[in-house]
């Protein structure tokens, strides 16, 4: 007991590079694509935490080994999707990622489950996906 207390306390110290940054002014999503607040309000919710430049830190997501999983998650989500980025993706890019998004959406695979466990407000209700899918069938 002791041992694992002292490792759980140890990998405390393991540092983790915060995924905080500005974004220019007029490009975020919300801005270039005209997203309705109560979209926006979702996004920001179940899906920036690891698709923008910008997560938010509520204390448990500090602690080790969360701050590692969540660090995975983010630099992998925003290799794949970046709303912050959306607008200067290729027209094709945009089309791709806007289906895969109302697929992912469609077939709950996203947000993830496992990130779902500590951030259970991010979890979308059956009208928050209506709200989504029907805004991101708008850009299509
Ligand atoms: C906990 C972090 C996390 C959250 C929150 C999250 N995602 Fe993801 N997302 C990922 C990761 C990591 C991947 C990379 C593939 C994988 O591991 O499944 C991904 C992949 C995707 C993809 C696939 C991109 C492609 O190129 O096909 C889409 C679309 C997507 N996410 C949309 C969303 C949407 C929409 C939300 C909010 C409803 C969301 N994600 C919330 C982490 C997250």
């Amino acid at each position: 007991m002791v041992m694992l207390v002292a490792v759980f306390l140890v990998i405390q110290l393991i540092p983790v590079e915060r995924n905080i940054s500005r974004v220019p002014a007029g490009q975020s999503f919300e801005m270039t694509q005209k997203v309705p607040a109560n979209v926006a309000a979702i996004l920001k919710v179940s899906c920036y935490d690891c698709h923008s430049n910008n997560t938010r830190y509520p204390w448990y997501s500090e602690l080790q080994p969360e701050a590692w999983f969540m660090a995975q998650h983010i630099k992998k989500g925003k290799e794949e999707l970046n709303f912050d980025h959306f607008n200067a993706y290729s027209k094709r890019r945009k089309k791709a990622k806007i289906t895969s998004i109302i697929s992912q959406i469609e077939k709950e695979e996203m947000p993830l489950k496992s990130y779902l466990m500590l951030h259970s407000s991010a979890r979308l209700s059956a009208a928050d996906k209506m709200d989504l899918i029907d805004f991101f069938n708008t850009l299509n």
